[in-house]
């Protein structure tokens, strides 16, 4: 009796211990398994850390980077969406290359007030006598002034092209500035072929007057006459006129051919090649116009006499033997008088003035 009496105790001591170790899993088992949706988390981010998302490996990095896709559009390099150099070539042309434009100006400027200043203008000796010698021929002419007045269009749709975010936003307005730039845009890609076509014949024209000989060297010894005053020998093109003659050839040449890659984009150049060219371009072109500013000074104030040449076809003796000596012997059998080809005016034929010390 006592034993059955002992064994139902036992019994009932062992179903409330059963009781209070199932509570105490389920208090315990409540509080824990919420935690496992932590341990979820952290598991599935050391994973993405381990292995990269395949959608941004497959699509936005291969885009990113420049790698070519799979498209249905025929043509060159068409499969790439985003070529990373615009962003470098974007950075380069509005940072170093926009910022060479002023020192190349301000260089220009010293340069002339320095020969201006210092050398003063180059008179003429000599009074005019109205006997003249043939310099230009008609052809030469046109051609020199129709190179010249598209380079000068050329200069200003360009750099309007450059600068004009920056400078003629604020004074056009945006519309204003779309409308005018569209125009400078068209002007500039419709007259650069014909530019690069005068440039070409001026270069196969004129190159075999301007090849460089000794004379040149003494000439540039003595600085070319600006700075002592007294004038060195010089041909038919003297050793500045030369520099500017293979100036235009070769620096010229980079902006003219760096113009044709950009306006015919019809022999597969890739972005990349359209982006190096319109940088040679405007650095080329900033260079040229520098130096342009140079000739157009010693062509008109900076040398007495020299337009006429340009203007009329003709040059007075005395001019011809101040500035090219050497080229004066051998054209001077073709002298004639002024009056004979219709001259009535200009230096070359101008009497009433006096005549210079310097
Ligand atoms: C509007 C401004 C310009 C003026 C006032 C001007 C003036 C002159 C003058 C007076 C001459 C004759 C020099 C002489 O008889 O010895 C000349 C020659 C020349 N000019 Fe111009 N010019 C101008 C623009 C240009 C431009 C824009 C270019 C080229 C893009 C150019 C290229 C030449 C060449 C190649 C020569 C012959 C020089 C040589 O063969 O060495 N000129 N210029």
């Amino acid at each position: 009796m006592k034993n059955r009496e002992q064994k139902k105790a036992n019994g009932k001591r062992a179903h409330v211990r059963i009781m209070l170790w199932s509570l105490l899993l389920i208090a315990v088992g409540a509080m824990v398994a919420p935690l496992g949706g932590y341990l979820f988390v952290e598991i599935a981010e050391a994973q993405s850390f381990e292995q990269t998302n395949p959608r941004s490996e497959t699509t936005w990095r291969d885009v990113r980077v420049g790698n070519e896709g799979i498209t249905t559009v025929r043509g060159d390099e068409t499969g790439v969406l985003i070529q990373n150099g615009g962003e470098n070539w974007r950075q380069l042309r509005n940072g170093i290359v926009a910022a060479i434009m002023p020192w190349v100006m301000g260089i220009a400027l010293v340069g002339i007030s320095l020969v201006y200043f210092i050398g003063g203008k180059h008179k003429l000796d000599e009074k005019p006598s109205g006997r003249v010698v043939p310099r230009w021929k008609l052809w030469e002419r046109v051609l020199h002034w129709s190179t010249a007045t598209m380079f000068i269009l050329l200069s200003i749709t360009g750099l309007s092209l450059l600068f004009g975010r920056a400078v003629m936003i604020p004074l056009l307005g945006p519309e204003g500035f779309a409308a005018y730039a569209g125009v400078a845009m068209m002007t500039h890609n419709y007259v650069g072929p014909f530019f690069t076509a005068c440039v070409a014949l001026m270069a196969l024209a004129w190159t075999w007057h301007n090849i460089p000989n000794r004379t040149d060297l003494a000439w540039f010894k003595a600085g070319g006459g600006f700075l002592k005053g007294k004038h060195p020998s010089a041909g038919r093109m003297n050793g500045g006129e030369k520099v500017w003659f293979w100036f235009i050839v070769l620096v010229g040449g980079a902006v003219c051919v760096s113009g044709v890659v950009m306006n015919f984009p019809i022999w597969g150049q890739t972005r990349e090649m359209m982006q190096q060219a319109n940088l040679v371009h405007a650095v080329a072109a900033i260079l040229w116009i520098g130096l342009f500013f140079g000739h157009a000074y010693i062509g008109t104030l900076g040398t007495e006499g020299a337009i006429d040449g340009m203007k009329t076809g003709y040059v007075s003796v005395e001019w011809a033997k101040q500035h090219h000596d050497l080229w004066y012997e051998e054209v001077k059998d073709q002298e004639i008088d002024a009056s004979e080809i219709g001259l009535e005016s200009g230096v070359a034929v101008r009497q009433d003035r006096p005549a210079s010390t310097g």
